[in-house]
Order: C-alpha cells, then sequence, then structure tokens
C-alpha cells in the first residue's frame, strides 16, 4: 500500500509515521509536510535512510504538488494530519487556521478525488463538539452537534464537513476520527503536559489558566496509531469514528501534581495564570463505536503512560531544549507575560 501522510512532522504525525512504517515495512510513505514551528524533521531520523520513505517539505495547499505526488507516487491512501493545531496560537491570529484547516483540506480532498485514492482518512479533533459543564456525566459521541468554540475549533469542524460532503457529493472514500488530548513523545512543549514536564525539568514554573479545572480526556499517541490503524484497515467508509483515552476526569491541576510527583518535586513550581478567553471546561469522549465495529480499544493506563512519557523527556532533553529557544520564546513571552 502506497501512503500520503501529511504533517508526518509533528507530534502526531511522526508517531504515525514510525508506527506504521515498523509494523507495514512492505509499505511505501511519502510524508508531506511544510515544516511550521510545529514541524521536527529531528523526530523522523530513524527512518530517514528507509528506502520505503519520503519526505517532501512542502505545502497542503499547493494544488500541483498535492496532485503530483498523488499521481507520482501512485497513493492509494491519504493519512490527513496537517494542520494548525494550537488553541492559543489560533486566538492570537485566525489566519493560519483557515488557511491550513480549510483550504488546505478542501485542496487535498480535489487532488483525492482527481486521482481516485482509494481511501482519505482525515484526523480531527474532540474540540468541534464545543464544552461540557464540569459536573455533566455526557460523552461526545459520533451523533453529538458540532459547536466549535474557538478558530481553531472552527477550522477543524469546516474541515470535517468539507470531508463529509466529498464523501456524500462525489463518493470519495473518506473516513474521519475525532479524537481527544494526545500526549507522549515528541509532543511540542506548548502543549500542558510537554509544557509541564520540561519547565519542572529546568527548574521553572508551571503556567495554569485561571483555576485549573478543565478536564480532558487523554489518550496516549500510540493508541491514537492503534485506532487510526483500525480505521484505515477495516473502518467503513462515510464514517466518524470516536477516539479516547483511558482517563476519569482528571483536571489540568491534578496532571501537574501527578508529574510533579514523578519528578519529584513540590508544588511551589505552580503558578495561575490568567485564563485562556473562551476556555472549554470539559471534553470527554464514548469511543464505544470503535469498540464495538472494529474492536479498537486504548490499551494504555494514564499514570503508566504519563510515567513513560515523564521518562522519555527525561532521556531526550536535547530534543526539546533545542524548540524552547528562538521564535518558542517569543511566542511563550507573548502568551504568559513571562
Ligand atoms: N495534539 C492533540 O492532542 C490533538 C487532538 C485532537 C486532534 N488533533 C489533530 O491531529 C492532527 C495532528 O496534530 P499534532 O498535535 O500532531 O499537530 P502539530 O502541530 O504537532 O503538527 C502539525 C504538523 O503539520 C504541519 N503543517 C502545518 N501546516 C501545514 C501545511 N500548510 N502544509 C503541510 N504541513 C503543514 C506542521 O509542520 C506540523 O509538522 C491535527 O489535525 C490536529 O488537529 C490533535
Amino acid at each position: 500500500m502506497n501512503l500520503l501522510v501529511t504533517g508526518g512532522a509533528g507530534f502526531i504525525g511522526s508517531n504515525f509515521v514510525l508506527y506504521w512504517l515498523k509494523k507495514y515495512p512492505e509499505d511505501m510513505l511519502v510524508n508531506l509536510d511544510k515544516l511550521t514551528y510545529a514541524g521536527n524533521p529531528e523526530n523522523l531520523k530513524s527512518v530517514e535512510n528507509n528506502p520505503n520513505y519520503k519526505f517532501v517539505k512542502g505545502d497542503i495547499c499547493d494544488a500541483k504538488l498535492v496532485n503530483k505526488l498523488m499521481k507520482d507516487e501512485s497513493i492509494d491512501v491519504v493519512v490527513h494530519f496537517a494542520a494548525e493545531s494550537h488553541v492559543d496560537r489560533s486566538i492570537l491570529d485566525p489566519s493560519p487556521f483557515i488557511k491550513t484547516n480549510i483550504v488546505g483540506t478542501y485542496t487535498l480532498l480535489e487532488a483525492a478525488l482527481k486521482n481516485k485514492i482509494k481511501r482519505f482518512h482525515h484526523i480531527s479533533t474532540d474540540e468541534v463538539f464545543g464544552s461540557l459543564s464540569l459536573d455533566s456525566k455526557e460523552k461526545f459521541n459520533e451523533k453529538t452537534p458540532y459547536n466549535p468554540r474557538s478558530p481553531y475549533a472552527a477550522s477543524k469542524a469546516s474541515a470535517d464537513h468539507l470531508v463529509r460532503a466529498y464523501y456524500q457529493t462525489y463518493n470519495l472514500p473518506v473516513t474521519i476520527s475525532n479524537c481527544s488530548n494526545n500526549f507522549g513523545p515528541y509532543h511540542f512543549p506548548e502543549k500542558l503536559i510537554p509544557l509541564a514536564i520540561t519547565n519542572i525539568l529546568e527548574g521553572k514554573k508551571v503556567p495554569i489558566y485561571g483555576d485549573g479545572l478543565y478536564v480532558r480526556d487523554w489518550l496516549f499517541v500510540e493508541d491514537h496509531c492503534t485506532a487510526i490503524d483500525a480505521i484505515i484497515h477495516k473502518g467503513r467508509t462515510g464514517e466518524t469514528y470516536l477516539i479516547g483515552g483511558m482517563t476519569e476526569e482528571i483536571s489540568n491541576i491534578d496532571i501537574v501534581r501527578k508529574i510533579l510527583n514523578i519528578i519529584g518535586k513540590d508544588e511551589s513550581q505552580i503558578e495561575f495564570v490568567k485564563d485562556r478567553p473562551g476556555h472549554d471546561r470539559k471534553y470527554s469522549v464514548d469511543w464505544s463505536k470503535i469498540n464495538k465495529e472494529l474492536g479498537w480499544h486504548p490499551k494504555h493506563d494514564f499514570d503508566e503512560a504519563l510515567k513513560l512519557t515523564v521518562e522519555w523527556y527525561v532521556k531526550n532533553q536535547e530534543w526539546w531544549k533545542k524548540i524552547k529557544t528562538g521564535e518558542y520564546l517569543n511566542y511563550y513571552k507573548r502568551q504568559y507575560n513571562r
């Protein structure tokens, strides 16, 4: 099988590329990535010389390039991760989100149609469903109406609608997955878990938005990769699958406390900062459909996977220390006024 992976140099994309090449060594994989601030070719150093792997630096909004790639590389399956992915950045400036997440997805869909792609798998987020209240027992499922509340979530929701429309209108064989918050190796240190781990290791304070009582459903990135694998091989076209993790109701502040505990530090490193505007209180995902239909379930217990993640950041300090300079520093100052 020949795959075109978009955004494969980012956090989830690079984990997926490594996972796929190891599990399916006979497949050909082309990784198209623009290498924005979030893309890091170092994540893929171990496969650089793999004859079945090819990296192409380019933009998913470039119609000529994506058409040529799908044609010349005889692509069967597109796995579309490329996106602007950080809510805080979307609040500072929505424009790249509109371009990459909406126009980029449209450009890929057009090329997929033209090149008779056998499967277009689109990676989306649970943030398209909006926010639950803290005391709610509700979970998002495949029938939950869309209610995006940040420019990031709205751009992803638009992309999901386009993907579905290409199935309904043109019979493009698509599948969509909406997953919860991922964590694990190669996670860019602007997001909560890697930011907390790396700041604690550097002896710095960990900024916590508002009261810290924000609840997410945490998914270990390796479990996300196995879910996408199941959808590509066994998923029904035109269908959406929600993917979630093994956490029950854990708040951001409790996650930071767990990380402090693993590293052996105390709570004096926690610092409460001004809240994010429109901050969604809670996301919770019902992943029973993918479980029933495709037999998938997350394998990693949250505490065990968090420990593995902390260990990875302890062992790979060079990786994140390089990132926490330059452009990242400017962003951090702007966001947290520190
Ligand atoms: N990280 C999460 O917790 C999470 C949760 C739910 C859904 N998602 C979705 O999963 C996907 C991957 O997320 P991530 O956390 O790995 O993101 P990321 O920001 O780490 O990586 C995104 C990658 O896309 C590339 N990219 C950006 N714009 C591009 C363009 N115009 N053309 C080509 N490449 C471009 C970047 O260089 C980067 O390598 C995204 O679609 C995101 O919306 C992520």
